[in-house]
Parts: C-alpha cells; sequence; structure tokens
C-alpha cells in the first residue's frame, strides 16, 4: 500500500492504512525476536529525532526501529542545542532539512507543531506525541497489543481511566479502537472527562460501573501534572482511592480475567498498586515491545518526498 508521507494523527488514516500497518508490524515483531535482528529497506535513509518534551519508551524506540531497518539516526537533544539560543522552531527546521534528513520524529509540548513542521520540509514526519493532540504510533502499538491477546477488535470493550482531558494517548488509542470496531468507555474525576471530545463514549461514575460493563481491557492513564493548572482532584491518595487500581480492585481483575494496560510512565501507588505489574494478565511489558515493531511498521510505509526510496 503506497505511503503518505507523514503520520501527524489517527484521524487522518483510513481503516485499510490501520490495517495494513497492524499487519506489516507482525512480521517486524518476529524479526526482532531473531538473533539477527536487521533488515535493509531504510539503508542509506537519516531518521532524525527532535524531542522537545522528555521520553523514555517513545524515542528509544523509535531509534531502535529505525536501526533495524538499516537506517542512520541521529537524537537532536534540543536543550544542548541552539534552541536554547532562541533559534525558532522553523529554522531548526530549515538548519536540519539542508543537512537532508529524511525523517523528522517530533515530540513537543503544543499541539499542531508536527503539523507545521511537515509543512516546511521533504522529509516525512512522524508525530511522537503534541500537547493534549495526539500521539499516534502509541494508538498503533496500542491497537496491535490488544489484536494480539483478543483477535480481530470489533464489539471488544475498552475502558480508559484517569486524566483524558490531558492525555493524547487517550485521544488517539480511543480514536484508532473505534474505527476498528471496538467500544470505548471513559472513567475518571469529572473534569478529566471532557464531554465535547468523548460525547460519543460511554462514561462510568464508579469503577464497579465499568467492571459491570463487562470490559477486556482496562487502560489507564498517568495523571499528566504537568499540563494541568489547576488542581481536579483533591489529593493522590484520593485519586487512588476513587480512580486507581487497589488491591481490591485487582482481585476484582483478575477474576474476570480483564487485561490491563498503561502508556507508562507508571505512577505506583497513584493509578495502579506494584502487585498490578506483575499480573499475568498486564502488557504493559509487551506494550513496550510492540512499539518497535509498530514504529518499524511506519517508518517502512511512509515516503519521504527527499529521493528515490532504498529498496
Ligand atoms: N508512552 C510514552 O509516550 O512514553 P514516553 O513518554 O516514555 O515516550
Amino acid at each position: 500500500m503506497k505511503g503518505r508521507k507523514d503520520l501527524l494523527d489517527i484521524e487522518a488514516l483510513s481503516v485499510e492504512e490501520i490495517n495494513f500497518l497492524l499487519d506489516t508490524a507482525g512480521p517486524f515483531k518476529n524479526l526482532i525476536r531473531q538473533s539477527v535482528k536487521k533488515m535493509p529497506p531504510l539503508r542509506g535513509r537519516h531518521v532524525l529525532t527532535l524531542f522537545y518534551e522528555p521520553s523514555t519508551r517513545t524515542r528509544s524506540s523509535f531509534e531502535i526501529a529505525a536501526k533495524r531497518l538499516s537506517a542512520d539516526v541521529t537524537n537532536f537533544t534540543v536543550s544542548t542545542s541552539s534552541v536554547v539560543k532562541g533559534e525558532s522552531i522553523i529554522d531548526t527546521i530549515d538548519t536540519l532539512q539542508a543537512m537532508q534528513v529524511d525523517y523528522i520524529i517530533v515530540r513537543h509540548a503544543a499541539a499542531g507543531v508536527p503539523n507545521l513542521i511537515a509543512k516546511h520540509t521533504r522529509a516525512s514526519v512522524i508525530n511522537a506525541g503534541d500537547g493534549y493532540h495526539a500521539h499516534p504510533t502509541q494508538g498503533l502499538l496500542d491497537a496491535f497489543t490488544m489484536k494480539e491477546v483478543l483477535g480481530p477488535l470489533t464489539g471488544k470493550r475498552v475502558a480508559i481511566v484517569g486524566d483524558i482531558q490531558h492525555s493524547r494517548v487517550a485521544r488517539s488509542t480511543s480514536m484508532i479502537l473505534r474505527k476498528l470496531g471496538a467500544e470505548v468507555g471513559v472513567f475518571g474525576p469529572g473534569p478529566l472527562i471532557p464531554d465535547d471530545r468523548h460525547a460519543d463514549m460511554r462514561s462510568f461514575r464508579t469503577f464497579d460501573d465499568v467492571f459491570d460493563w463487562k470490559p477486556d481491557v482496562v487502560y489507564l492513564l498517568r495523571i499528566q501534572m504537568e499540563r494541568q493548572k489547576e488542581q481536579f482532584f483533591p489529593s493522590l491518595h484520593e485519586y487512588h482511592r476513587l480512580y486507581g487500581v487497589t488491591d481490591e480492585r485487582l482481585r476484582t481483575i483478575r477474576e474476570k480475567g480483564i487485561y490491563v494496560m498503561h502508556p507508562g510512565p507508571v505512577n505506583r501507588g497513584v493509578e495502579l498498586v506494584d502487585g498490578v505489574m506483575t499480573y499475568e494478565r498486564t502488557l504493559i511489558n509487551q506494550q513496550v515491545e510492540n512499539g518497535i515493531a509498530a514504529r518499524m511498521a511506519v517508518l517502512y510505509w511512509l515516503q519521504p518526498e527527499t529521493g528515490l526510496r532504498a529498496e
């Protein structure tokens, strides 16, 4: 299937494109489990990671994914770059474009920055998270992980729990799940469940209501303290009591065979207790492993305008 130039959000992808990417990620996962983990399709191509916000999983898995496909990788470190001397995003991109990079993977606190960059460069731009807006490769790896354990997602139920309002993960993952026919419900502190964006999703008043809905997956979100300008709940202790997976709720989850997911990083004692990390249906490490395969599929599929693709 012909690739797009950029991957900026899930909204832009057709169901056929999503299925193509998920189907492509499968063989890549098999490849990265082999002793020889490399294949040549991006030989001669150059990938640049440009992260204006911290990251452990996304940045390192993009770097690994690119190297598995034989691309060269440069990690641009914003804190030691001329950005701190006041260089603008567009001037930074013009400078990097002059170095003939083929892919720019960008994370920024402001929604829309990856779209702005994409308009200014012939390189393929991949949104690695922009403000509240989108984190499309997280959506892809989440859907891939759910399909691995649940099969086709039509009619499957996923309850997303936590800070929906400030979460680009909630936006991208709920969007891809609904495109693939899954039902999505949301649960969290009232002010963190915006009506406008989630009006077409079921919302719950208590964790017991979530369990009564019989979800296949409970998807926990981190509280995005860095994006909250006001206090939306009395304390982290109170948040854990009302919205966290406590020991008692973990017993219910185990009895019902519900899968637990979380995009990371996890705040133990807030959205979950330690026991969740060793529960046999917790998929958090599987999500991390699948992040490499899903990102390999994206890099393989996109078509930069910087020259003929290396085959
Ligand atoms: N899930 C996720 O985006 O994690 P990082 O912030 O560590 O990249």
